[in-house]
């Protein structure tokens, strides 16, 4: 697997394959990929003729007590992955290529990132929209694919692109899960054995509130109240938050009558983990 470090070398290579009229998918990732992200990059692989994979923990979107230094890393793990699943480059850059001395350029967006994680993490979105609208303008791909897990992020980076005119189309992949219904995530690989037990809750709790509104429930409060009760009966649990927000603005609401996303982050034992579920409007 061609492996490219510098932004001028991954720019060459995707402007010799526009000169052989190539179509060019993106999947930006922050690395250590597990099947969630086979999943986008096999997706790239069949809609276009090349795969750019960006393997990039991005300092900007992590806040000062988080897990920037111990986030997870093996570029030849990644390397393989990015093999089996038909990705054909790696764009694995140092920090300092992607913000060099004196960088002050940002791009953060004021609707969509008030609530979720959002609301926990105060920094993270303005990270996540600035390196993505670089990487957007690095690699200038046709498509690029984003995981369904990240809800609130999809959303962000559809809304971004469409407020900047960036000519890219975004395209939403499903969760992925282990056979246990855990959804997967290079977190996960934080969690002891006890704690993977215990982290079957979110998973259990996600698809509890689907059976809910499946069986007809329509106010938020009873669903939010019963998927709380379900999480706070596991003790390495800790909710950061349980919500059901209007998929299009991200922001809360009482009764089930539009598209929405119930969306949850539940700590256990020091590893923040989300998942969550869309509802379709009936
Ligand atoms: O979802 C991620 O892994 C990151 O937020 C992303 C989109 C690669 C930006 O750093």
């Amino acid at each position: 697997m061609k492996i490219v470090k510098t932004v001028e070398e991954i720019r060459n290579q995707v402007s010799e394959w526009r000169k052989e009229g190539f179509s060019v998918g993106f999947v930006p990732t922050m690395g250590y990929l597990h099947e969630g992200h086979a999943s986008l990059i096999k997706k790239s692989s069949e809609n276009n003729d090349r795969t750019v994979v960006s393997v990039f923990v991005n300092p900007m979107q992590f806040g000062a007590n988080e897990d920037l230094d111990s986030y997870p890393r093996d570029i030849e793990h990644d390397s393989k992955i990015v093999e089996e699943s038909g990705g054909d480059i790696i764009f694995n850059p140092e920090p300092d290529e992607m913000y060099k001395n004196g960088f002050s350029s940002f791009v953060d967006m004021t609707v969509l990132t008030q609530e979720l994680c959002g609301l926990s993490r105060p920094v993270h979105f303005r990270g996540v929209c600035t390196v993505v609208t670089k990487l957007f303008n690095i690699v200038k791909p046709d498509r690029a694919y984003f995981g369904q897990k990240d809800a609130q992020q999809l959303a962000v980076i559809k809304h971004m692109v469409r407020d900047l005119n960036i000519d890219i189309e975004i395209i939403g992949c499903p969760i992925v899960r282990e056979e246990n219904g855990l959804a997967k995530s290079s977190r996960n690989t934080y969690l002891s054995d006890e704690e993977k037990k215990s982290a079957l809750i979110l998973s259990k709790t996600i698809f509890m509130g689907i059976d809910m509104v499946k069986n007809g429930e329509r106010d938020c409060n009873i669903i939010l109240d019963a998927m709380k009760k379900n999480i706070e009966s596991e003790p390495l649990a800790k909710i950061d938050y349980v919500k059901i927000v209007d998929l299009d603005t991200m922001q809360m609401i009482e009764k089930i009558d539009r598209p929405a996303l119930c969306a949850m982050a539940v700590y256990i034992g020091k590893t923040r983990l989300i998942d969550n579920f869309f509802i379709e409007q009936d």
